[in-house]
C-alpha cells in the first residue's frame, strides 16, 4: 500500500513538474540534437523521468540484442532514495551470465555524449559490493573492473547514492555506437539508464581551421585531435553560480555544478552576478557553447587590490595520473566597469605551469557581454595508484604596461575532460583511490560562516597562515608518501616547466618551420613480457648498437606494426636509479622533430629499459665514413647540421633550466628515411657524471676527436656552451669527414678542432675538405661554414655563439650555396686537393678510435 501511495505521489509530481517545464521553456534551446536516445534499462515500458524526459524501456527496444531475455535479467527496487527520479533509477538491467552484452545505437558519425546511470541499490537481490565490470564503447575502454558502489563510497560526496558517468565518444562513419558491458570473472554488471545525445561536431574538438588547444606542460605545440577519441567528463562547473540542471543546458543535457567544493583554502573571492546582462554570443563562441547563466555569474578576487595581489584564486581537481586532460575555461566580462582591453589582466596557472601570461577577457572576447572560452591540454604524468590534484590558479598581472586598471581576475566556467590513452583506454584505477593526503583537508567543502561577498582582511590574515599551514602539511604528506613508497620517483612526475603559452601566430611559425608536428604520446609503460616479445627475447641478431651502458635492439611493438629502438641498460649500480627515472620522466616530455622521441620504458623486474623511436638510416657517422652508404652531398650535410642545431637549441631553451646534451658527436646524430637529422642520447648528463670522467680519461688515451669542451677540464662543469663546442667539432667533421687527411700526429694528440681551426685561420680550409665533396662547395659558403665552426670551438664558452645563433648562421650559409647554384655562371667552387690518399686507416680502426 505505501508503495502505491508513493507511486501515485510520484506521478503527480512528475505531471506537475513536466507541465511547469513546458510553460517555463519559452524559447527552444540553441541546439537540437540529431541523435537523442534515452534507454531505461530493466524496464519493459516507456516512462517519463522527473525532469520531464521520455525514456524507452530496454526490454523490447531495437537498441537491445534480441536475446536480451536470455542473456540478462532485470531488477527493480522499492527502496528508492526519495530524492531520486524513479526513471531511470528504479529498474536495472543485470548481466550475470559471464558474457558480453551490447546495446547498439544507430547514430550519425561524430562525437556523441554517452551518459551511464548507476544506482547500485536497485540490484535488489544481488550483493552490490560484488559487482565489478568493464564497459567499452566501440574501440574505447571506458571503465574497467569498475564498481559503482565503491566509487560512490570513495567519492567526495558519499551521501549521493547514484552515479552518472558522462563520456564523449567519437563515432566513425558507418559505425553504430555499441556500448558493451563485460562482467569481471565471477561477478556481475548492471546499468540503470543509458543516454545518447549528439553535439555540434566542433564543440570540443579543435581541428585545423580552429584555434587549437595549447599544451601547458609538454611542449610548444598546438594540440589537434585527428584520430578517433573518447573523453570522460570529470568536472563541469558554473563558477561563482548555482547548479544548472541538464534541462537548462543548451540542448545537450549537460549538468553544471557550483564550484565552491573545489576552491582551495578559504579564499573564495567574490561572486559578481548580473542576471540582467545580455550575453552576446559570437561566431567563435556560438550560443550552444554554454547557457547564458554560466556567463552572467562569475567569480572574481575581490575589491581590494592589495589583498588580491597576495593570493591566487585557486581550485583543485583530483584526477587520475597518466592521462592528458582538456581544460576548458569560460570567460565573460559582464560587470559594467570592465569594457576595454587592458583593464583586467591576469595570469592563468594550470598544474602549476603558466598557461596564459596575459589573459584579457575583453581582448579575446571582443567586448563586455561577449563570452569566450580557452582550451588547454595538460599532461598529468605518473603511474601511481593515487589521484593527483590538478591545480587551477588565477593571479592578477601587474607587469603589463600600461598597468591594468584592476588587480583582479575572473572566471565564469570550467570543464575538465580526461582524454583516452593511445590504446583507447580511459579507465582509471578502481575503486577510485583517494587523493594523496588532500582529501581530508582542502577538498572537504569548507562551510562558510562569513558572507563571502567581500573577502575581509581578517579572513585573509587568518586564511594565509592556514593556507600556508595546509600547504606545508600537504607538502610534508607528499614527501612522506613519496618516501614510503618503494616505487620510484618518476611516478610522481615532474612537469617540464614551460614558461608560457605560445600565441597562435607563433605556433603557426613553429609549424611552418617544421619544428613540431609530432603527436604527443606520453611515456608509455611496457612490461618485460612486451619487451621480450618485441626483441624476440633479446635476440642478439637484433642488436643495432652496443655500448658501455648496454645494448640497443631493434624491436617491433603494437603487433609488429611499429619499429622501435630498445635500449637495455646494464643495472651497473642501483644507486641513482631513482634519479634515472626522474630524468627519464622529464625527457619523455621533450618533443621535437629533431630529437629522437622517447616512446616508453620498462622497469619490470628491476630492468632499466628505454624504448625510442626507430630512426631508419642510422648514425651520421656511418654516412660520413661508412663504405656502405653513398656519400652525402654538401647541401645535405649543411641541412643535417641545421636540423641538429635546431634539436640542440630546443634542448637548451625549451625548459626553464637548459638541458645539456653533454655528448654531442656524429654517432649521436641519427638520420631518418628522409635524411632528417635527429639528436639522440640527450639529457642523460646527470646520470652520466661517472661516464664523463671516463670520457675524460678515454679522450686523452685513445685520441678520439676531442668532442669534449676543453673548458670542462678546467671548470669541471658542463654548460650549454659545452654542447656548442662539441657541435663545432661535428661541423668540422662534416666538412672534412675523413680523418685520413689529418697529418700523422701521434695518436693521443689528434684533435680535429685544433687542427681544422688552424687550417681555417691559415686560409687553408679548402685543403682538408672531404674529397667526396670535390667541386660542390661554393667558396663563400665554405668560408661562412668555417667561420661558424671556428666560433663554436673557441676556447672560452663565453666567446661561443648560442645554438640559436648557430641555426641562423647555418641557414645563411645554406642560402649562399643555393643562391650560387641558381646562378651557374657566377660560381666559385672550391676544388679539393687532387692527390689525396683516401683511406689510410680502415673503417674498423676508425670505429675503435672514435668510440
Ligand atoms: C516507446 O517509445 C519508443 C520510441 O519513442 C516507441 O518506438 C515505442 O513504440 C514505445 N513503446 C511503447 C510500448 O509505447
Ligand atoms: C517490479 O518487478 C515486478 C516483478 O518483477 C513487476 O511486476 C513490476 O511491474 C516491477 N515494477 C516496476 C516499476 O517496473
Ligand atoms: C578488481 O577490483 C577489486 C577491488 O579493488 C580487486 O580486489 C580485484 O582484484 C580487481 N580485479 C582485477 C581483475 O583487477
Ligand atoms: C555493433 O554491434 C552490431 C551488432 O551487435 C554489429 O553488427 C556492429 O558491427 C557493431 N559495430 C561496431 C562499430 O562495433
Ligand atoms: C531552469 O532554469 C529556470 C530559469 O532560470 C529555473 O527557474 C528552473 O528552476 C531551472 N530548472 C531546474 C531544474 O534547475
Ligand atoms: C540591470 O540591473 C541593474 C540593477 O540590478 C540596473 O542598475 C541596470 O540598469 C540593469 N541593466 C539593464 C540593461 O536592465
Ligand atoms: C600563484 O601560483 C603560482 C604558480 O603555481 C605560484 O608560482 C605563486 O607563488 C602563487 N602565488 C601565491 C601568492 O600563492
Ligand atoms: C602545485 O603547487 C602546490 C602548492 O604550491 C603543491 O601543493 C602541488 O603539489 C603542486 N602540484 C604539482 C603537480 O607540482
Ligand atoms: C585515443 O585513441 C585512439 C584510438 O585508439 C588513438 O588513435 C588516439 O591517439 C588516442 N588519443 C590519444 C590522445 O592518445
Amino acid at each position: 500500500m505505501p508503495i502505491l501511495a508513493l507511486l501515485c505521489l510520484f506521478s503527480t509530481v512528475v505531471h506537475l513538474l513536466s507541465s511547469l517545464f513546458i510553460t517555463t521553456a519559452k524559447t527552444p534551446p540553441p541546439y537540437t540534437p540529431t541523435d537523442y536516445f534515452l534507454l531505461n534499462c530493466g524496464s519493459s515500458s516507456n516512462s517519463t523521468s522527473l525532469d520531464g524526459r521520455h525514456w524507452e524501456g530496454d526490454s523490447n527496444s531495437k537498441f537491445s540484442p534480441c536475446d536480451i531475455q536470455s542473456t540478462s535479467s532485470s531488477s527493480n527496487t522499492s527502496k528508492l532514495d526519495p530524492s531520486l527520479s524513479q526513471v531511470p533509477y528504479m529498474t536495472a538491467r543485470i548481466f550475470d551470465r559471464q558474457s558480453k552484452f551490447t546495446y547498439s545505437f544507430p547514430v550519425s558519425p561524430g562525437p556523441k555524449f554517452l551518459r551511464l546511470y548507476f544506482y547500485p541499490t536497485s540490484c535488489a537481490n544481488y550483493d552490490k559490493t560484488k559487482s565489478f565490470f568493464a564497459v567499452t564503447a566501440n574501440d574505447f575502454t571506458l571503465l574497467s573492473n569498475f564498481s559503482a558502489s565503491l566509487s560512490i563510497t570513495s567519492s567526495t560526496n558519499p551521501s549521493t547514492a547514484y552515479l552518472v558517468k558522462e563520456f564523449i565518444v567519437d563515432v566513425q562513419k558507418n559505425q553504430n555506437l555499441n556500448v558493451t558491458f563485460i562482467p569481471s570473472p565471477s561477478s556481475y554488471a548492471f546499468i540503470n539508464g543509458i543516454e545518447v545525445v549528439s553535439m555540434p561536431s566542433k564543440l570540443y574538438i579543435s581541428n585545423q581551421d580552429m584555434s587549437p588547444a595549447t599544451f601547458v606542460n609538454a611542449y610548444d605545440s598546438p594540440f589537434y585531435i585527428n584520430n578517433p577519441f573518447a573523453f570522460e567528463t570529470l568536472y563541469r562547473l558554473n563558477v561563482g553560480g548555482k547548479d544548472v540542471s541538464n534541462i537548462n543546458d543548451t540542448g545537450m543535457f549537460r549538468s553544471w555544478s557550483q564550484d565552491e567544493d573545489y576552491i582551495f583554502g578559504k579564499a573564495f573571492g567574490t561572486m559578481p552576478h548580473r542576471s540582467n546582462a545580455t550575453i552576446k554570443y559570437t561566431e567563435d563562441t556560438p550560443p550552444y557553447t554554454a547557457p547564458e547563466i554560466i556567463y552572467t555569474s562569475s567569480r572574481t578576487m575581490g575589491k581590494n587590490p592589495n589583498i588580491n595581489l597576495q593570493y591566487n584564486l585557486t581550485w583543485i581537481f583530483p584526477v587520475d595520473v597518466g592521462f592528458l586532460y582538456l581544460v576548458r575555461l569560460h570567460f565573460c566580462e559582464t560587470q559594467l566597469e570592465v569594457t576595454l582591453e587592458n583593464q583586467r589582466v591576469f595570469r592563468i596557472f594550470i598544474y602549476n605551469q603558466t598557461a596564459e601570461e596575459k589573459m584579457d577577457v575583453i581582448h579575446w572576447s571582443g567586448g563586455n557581454g561577449s563570452p569566450v572560452y580557452r582550451d588547454y591540454i595538460v599532461l598529468v604524468p605518473g603511474k601511481s595508484q593515487a589521484k593527483q590534484g590538478l591545480w587551477l590558479a588565477l593571479q592578477p598581472n601587474r607587469d603589463v604596461i600600461p598597468k591594468p586598471d584592476y588587480a583582479d581576475a575572473i572566471l565564469n566556467g570550467v570543464e575538465i575532460f580526461k582524454l583516452n590513452q593511445s590504446d583507447g583506454n580511459l579507465a582509471g584505477p578502481n575503486p577510485e583511490p583517494p587523493m594523496v593526503c588532500l582529501s581530508s583537508t582542502s577538498l572537504e567543502p569548507e562551510k562558510k560562516t562569513t558572507p563571502k561577498n567581500n573577502l575581509s582582511p581578517i579572513m585573509i590574515a587568518v586564511g594565509i597562515p592556514i593556507g600556508a599551514l595546509v600547504a606545508i602539511l600537504i607538502y610534508i604528506c607528499l614527501l612522506v608518501h613519496d618516501h614510503c613508497r618503494r616505487k620510484r620517483a618518476h611516478e610522481q612526475g615532474t612537469g617540464l616547466s614551460k614558461s608560457s603559452l605560445v600565441p597562435f601566430s607563433k605556433m603557426q611559425r613553429l609549424i611552418d618551420k617544421n619544428i613540431l608536428t609530432l603527436p604527443l604520446e606520453h611515456c608509455r609503460y611496457f612490461s618485460i613480457v612486451e619487451i621480450k616479445a618485441a626483441t624476440d627475447n633479446f635476440n642478439h641478431r637484433l642488436v643495432i648498437g652496443a655500448g658501455g651502458v648496454g645494448n640497443m635492439y631493434k624491436g617491433y611493438i603494437d603487433g609488429g606494426s611499429t619499429a622501435v629502438a630498445i635500449k637495455q641498460m646494464k643495472p651497473s649500480s642501483k644507486q641513482g636509479t631513482c634519479q634515472f627515472w626522474t630524468e627519464i620522466n622529464m625527457l619523455s616530455m621533450l618533443r621535437h622533430v629533431n630529437l629522437v622521441a622517447l616512446i616508453g620504458y620498462c622497469d619490470d623486474q628491476d630492468e632499466m629499459i628505454l624504448v625510442y623511436e626507430y630512426v631508419a638510416r642510422g648514425t651520421l657517422r656511418s654516412h660520413l665514413y661508412g663504405t656502405v652508404n653513398s656519400a652525402l652531398s654538401w647541401k645535405q650535410r649543411v641541412q643535417i647540421c641545421i636540423d641538429t642545431a635546431h634539436g640542440l637549441n630546443y634542448l637548451h631553451t625549451s625548459a626553464n633550466d637548459p638541458i645539456i646534451h653533454s655528448n654531442v658527436k656524429s654517432t649521436n646524430i641519427l638520420l631518418d628515411e628522409r635524411m632528417l637529422a635527429k639528436v639522440s642520447h640527450f639529457g642523460l648528463s646527470k646520470l652520466d657524471s661517472i661516464r664523463m670522467s671516463k670520457i675524460h680519461f678515454n679522450n686523452v688515451v685513445t685520441g678520439g676527436f676531442g668532442y669534449v669542451d676543453p673548458e670542462y677540464y678546467r671548470m669541471q662543469k658542463l654548460t650549454e656552451k659545452s654542447d656548442v663546442y662539441s657541435f663545432g667539432v661535428v661541423l668540422f667533421e662534416v666538412l672534412c669527414a675523413r680523418p685520413a687527411l689529418m697529418p700523422s700526429l701521434p695518436k693521443e694528440q689528434v684533435n680535429l678542432a685544433q687542427w681544422a681551426r688552424k687550417c681555417y685561420n691559415d686560409g687553408n680550409l679548402d685543403q682538408i675538405i672531404d674529397p667526396c665533396l670535390r667541386g660542390e662547395i661554393e667558396s663563400e659558403c665554405l668560408h661562412k661554414f668555417g667561420e661558424i665552426a671556428d666560433s663554436c670551438t673557441r676556447d672560452h664558452g663565453i666567446e661561443r655563439p648560442t645554438m640559436r645563433d648557430v641555426v641562423e648562421a647555418l641557414q645563411f650559409a645554406l642560402q649562399i650555396q643555393e643562391n650560387a647554384e641558381k646562378n651557374i655562371n657566377n660560381r666559385h667552387m672550391v676544388e679539393t686537393k687532387e692527390n689525396v690518399p683516401t683511406q689510410h686507416i680502415t673503417v674498423t680502426q676508425l670505429h675503435a678510435q672514435l668510440s
